[in-house]
């Protein structure tokens, strides 16, 4: 890459990997991080002032389940104190009015609440945990607050034909944006993608509903389609660019180009505890390895989409061919598409309450739930 990168806007903070729910799609690692292994409060202070040094302007506090930690609303003044705009993703498990009470006084900004399901028995099926109720307290806190609320779910083959009653939900909870992202399998969700993959009339099916409630409510919810790239030959800008937008901070202090880089196995992974962040952006190689356009290869070298979607993604391309180097195989000009194309032929939905259908392999050796919430 020629010259210094621009500076990054967006930080994803991940406070802890604990988290009470076990979404069978979850993009975090198999191996998680130890709560006695994360960075401690001071050491996030420094990280978020020195965030905002750098250019950063807006955190994602995320996880895992970030109200996990007893310390987070001093990780929120602190981001606050250096001028960078908070949003906290979470679960809403723990979310109550005194604890969003305090965290709105620390600088709290908005809320970005998962949902698996509308209907709470599915919903608390996919979380593996009983939750739904809890959430419903949460989008109710946040609204109390008068705080902007998000609603992000999550869509696979158990929930894409549920697209029309998740907005009515949305909508129900006061959610003024509903992002609607299908999973990607990176993490723990490659355990479970052959159950999670949708059918093709499903995905036509829903991305049809999102069309018509786009329309019907213009000016009032904002519905965000992320289209899975395993079906249209498209490969996603993943990231915005390898090291050009944002970066990543895990629970132990590594530093990321994106949330899932610590599945690549040649990746020197630096660490906060041992270097700047602005060392670790500029310099660090693994920020610079697949930075910019130079490090392509194949069908990407002199393809005119390479500004565009930066020859998409590094980990689905280690994921499914090995190799990292490699143009992302959800590309229909990727020499390995035909992998993709594969794993995109899958049967119809099976009933998910029928006794035969196919079961999440979930974290953990607790059995799936199957009864309907009473938490
Ligand atoms: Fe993007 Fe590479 Fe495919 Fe071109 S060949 S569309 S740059 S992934
Ligand atoms: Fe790592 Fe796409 S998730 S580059």
């Amino acid at each position: 890459m020629t010259g210094p990168p621009a500076p990054p806007w967006a930080l994803l903070a991940e406070l802890t990997h604990g988290c009470p729910l076990r979404c069978p799609y979850c993009s975090n690692p198999l191996e998680l991080v130890g709560r006695s292994h994360e960075l401690s409060t001071e050491e996030w202070e420094d990280v978020l002032w020195q965030a905002a040094e750098l250019g950063v302007v807006h955190t994602h506090l995320s996880g895992g389940e970030p109200l996990l930690r007893r310390d987070l609303a001093a990780i929120v003044a602190a981001a606050e104190g250096a001028g960078i705009y908070t949003q906290l993703v979470t679960s809403g498990n723990g979310l109550s009015a005194s604890r969003l009470s305090a965290l709105v006084s620390a600088g709290l900004r908005s809320v970005q609440l998962s949902v698996q399901h509308a209907d709470p028995v599915a919903s608390d099926r996919i979380a593996g945990h009983r939750s739904f109720s809890a959430k419903e307290r949460a989008a109710a806190v946040v609204r109390d607050a008068e705080l902007p609320l998000g609603l992000n779910v999550v869509l696979h083959r158990d929930n894409l034909d549920a697209v029309d009653a998740i907005v009515d939900l949305g909508v129900a909870w006061g959610a003024e944006r509903i992002e609607l992202a299908n999973a990607q399998f990176y993490g723990w969700a490659l355990r479970n993608r052959t159950t999670l993959l949708p059918t093709r009339d499903q995905l036509s099916r829903a991305s049809e509903v999102v069309e018509r409630r786009r329309k019907q409510l213009a000016g009032t919810t904002e519905l965000v389609w992320v289209v899975p790239d395993y079906f249209d030959g498209v490969p996603k800008p993943c990231m915005g660019g390898w090291g050009a937008v944002s970066l990543t901070v895990a629970p132990d202090g590594r530093v990321l180009p994106c949330p899932a880089a610590g599945t690549l196995p040649d990746l020197d992974i630096p660490n906060v505890r041992d270097r700047s962040l602005e060392w670790i952006w500029r310099s660090s190689p693994a920020f610079e390895r697949y930075r910019g356009t130079e490090w392509m290869t194949g069908p990407c070298t002199d393809c005119p989409r390479r500004e565009t979607d930066f020859g998409g993604c590094r980990c689905q391309a280690h994921a499914l061919t090995g190799d990292a180097s490699r143009t992302d195989p959800a590309c229909a000009l990727s020499p390995d598409h035909a992998l993709v194309r594969a794993l995109a032929e899958v049967p119809p939905p099976d009933d998910p309450e029928s006794a035969d259908a196919p079961r999440y392999v979930y974290r953990g050796a607790r059995p799936e739930p199957r009864e309907r919430a009473t938490d």
